[in-house]
């Protein structure tokens, strides 16, 4: 089964949010996942029902404490929420996420019972100086350290080049870095960065590409509906 995850990330006000996840319309040959800002979690998450599942975009590796403007795994479990978008490249590069930190996430997020989505990629200058498989390599296996269950994670292979820049991946660039994650770890590999609803059907189609975390193309009910039904033909 495909999965198209979409990641809000912080846009949206309240009304756009409910607006926008009313809208959305789930397949059931598609796994359909919205990861809207933690502020909108409840409603969206009341309103996610008919085969939408939602997830926190980030959580902190504790449960509870002194830790301002964070949220836990126990907090998102606790509103209903099933998954954790855990070391997205804005986190690693915006807010100085480690590895370690990333594992340490990933863990307490099983811990709890959410599932994950553990995002990884290259930044420009790193694949064009030949390291984006060394790069890679390093998050997928520091991130996923220790874990010996990995029924319930994902991970998704988004190269910092291809976000938010309109530039994707080709999809050739996407199927051989999903066969060299899947070599590492036997887990569903999604591909992000500018996935829209014209490319959607080229890198879904490719073998090692199980789904897409898509950004900017999922915040219109149109074009996330679009790439759902894209993946629906293809699933
Ligand atoms: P865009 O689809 O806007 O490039 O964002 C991708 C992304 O970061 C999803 O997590």
């Amino acid at each position: 089964m495909k999965v198209v995850a979409g990641n809000w990330k912080m846009n949206l006000t309240l009304p756009e949010a409910v607006e926008l996840v009313k809208s959305i319309q789930p397949v059931s040959s598609v796994k359909v996942i919205v990861f809207p800002p933690a502020l909108f979690a409840v409603p969206v998450t009341r309103h996610a029902c008919r085969g939408i599942e939602t997830g926190v975009q980030n959580i902190h590796h504790e449960d509870f404490g002194a830790y301002t403007g964070e949220v836990s795994a126990p907090m998102a479990v606790s509103i209903g929420m099933k998954y954790a978008l855990v070391g997205h490249s804005e986190r690693r590069h915006i807010f100085g996420e480690t590895d370690e930190q990333v594992n340490l996430k990933v863990k307490k997020a099983l811990e709890h019972g959410l599932k994950v989505i553990m995002c990884v990629g290259e930044t420009l200058q790193e694949r064009e100086s030949g390291r984006a498989f060394e790069v890679v390599e390093r998050q997928v296996r520091e991130g996923l350290k220790g874990i010996d269950d990995l029924s319930s994670v994902m991970i998704a292979y988004e190269p910092v080049w291809a976000i938010g820049t309109g530039k994707n991946a080709t999809p050739q660039q996407a199927q051989e870095m999903h066969e060299f994650i899947k070599k590492i770890v036997d887990v569903p590999v999604l591909y992000g960065g500018s996935v829209k609803p014209s490319n959607a059907r080229e890198l879904l189609s490719q073998k090692d590409v199980d789904g897409v975390l898509v950004g900017g193309a999922s915040l219109k009910a149109d074009s996330f509906n679009e790439i759902i039904r894209i993946a629906s033909e293809l699933s």
